[in-house]
């Protein structure tokens, strides 16, 4: 409870003092990181990338349904954020730096194509170049048949940049799949499932 609240804090100053990086006011919820990981397949892959752990929301429940014989690297932009993960959850590869260069990355640990990537990135505030660029780099990196499972808020859905995202991941993978609503979470998201 006490790690919860500080997470918020925590999160709420990064949000202040960067909102267009960090793009929520209050780490993801426990429903939305716990359909995210189910739809992502995460028990059954051998390599899962998380892009934008933040506080971890999603990387502890990503770090529980791992196979032991996994691998699982996290990449985060700021770098404050990804020493905190670093040493709160040690057994998990944290890189600080931008997913765009998550082809350099794969490279560098020699990991193979990944099964699924789990994205905390805020789409709807990164420009038309940014998006591009991770979203290429994501699918280039993601073996055929692999998901790329990633979320939205409800009230971000009129943004230009949100609608031009959804455009995007129609145009860049094979399948893309609109869960339900998840209300219990704050704001209320929904979870796009893509499929390579
Ligand atoms: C909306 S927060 C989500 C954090 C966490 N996944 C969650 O759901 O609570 C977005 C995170 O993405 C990170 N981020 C923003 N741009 C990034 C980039 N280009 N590459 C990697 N991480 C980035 C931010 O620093 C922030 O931690």
């Amino acid at each position: 409870m006490i790690n919860r609240i500080q997470n918020t804090v925590l999160f709420f100053c990064k949000f202040i003092a960067s909102p267009r990086s960090i793009g929520a006011i209050a780490p993801s919820g426990p429903k939305l990181a716990q359909e995210i990981v189910r739809l992502a397949d995460v028990c059954s892959a051998k390599t899962v990338l998380e892009l934008g752990p933040g506080t971890g929301a999603f990387t502890s429940v990503i770090a529980c349904h791992l196979a032991a014989d996994a691998h699982f690297v996290a990449i985060e932009a700021d770098a404050h954020l990804a020493l905190l993960l670093r040493k709160k959850m040690a057994t998990v590869r944290t890189v600080a730096g931008s997913a765009e260069h998550i082809g350099r990355i794969m490279k560098s640990y020699r990991l193979p194509p990944a099964d699924c990537i789990v994205s905390g990135l805020p789409w709807s505030t990164f420009d038309a170049a940014l998006q591009d660029r991770i979203l290429c780099a994501a699918r280039d990196v993601l073996r055929p048949g692999g998901k790329f499972v990633t979320f939205s808020y409800v009230h971000a859905l009129p943004l230009r940049q949100a609608k031009r995202f959804r455009a995007v991941i129609e145009r860049t993978f094979a399948t893309v799949q609109k869960s339900p609503i998840i209300w219990k979470n704050l704001p209320p998201a929904f979870i796009y499932c893509c499929q390579k």
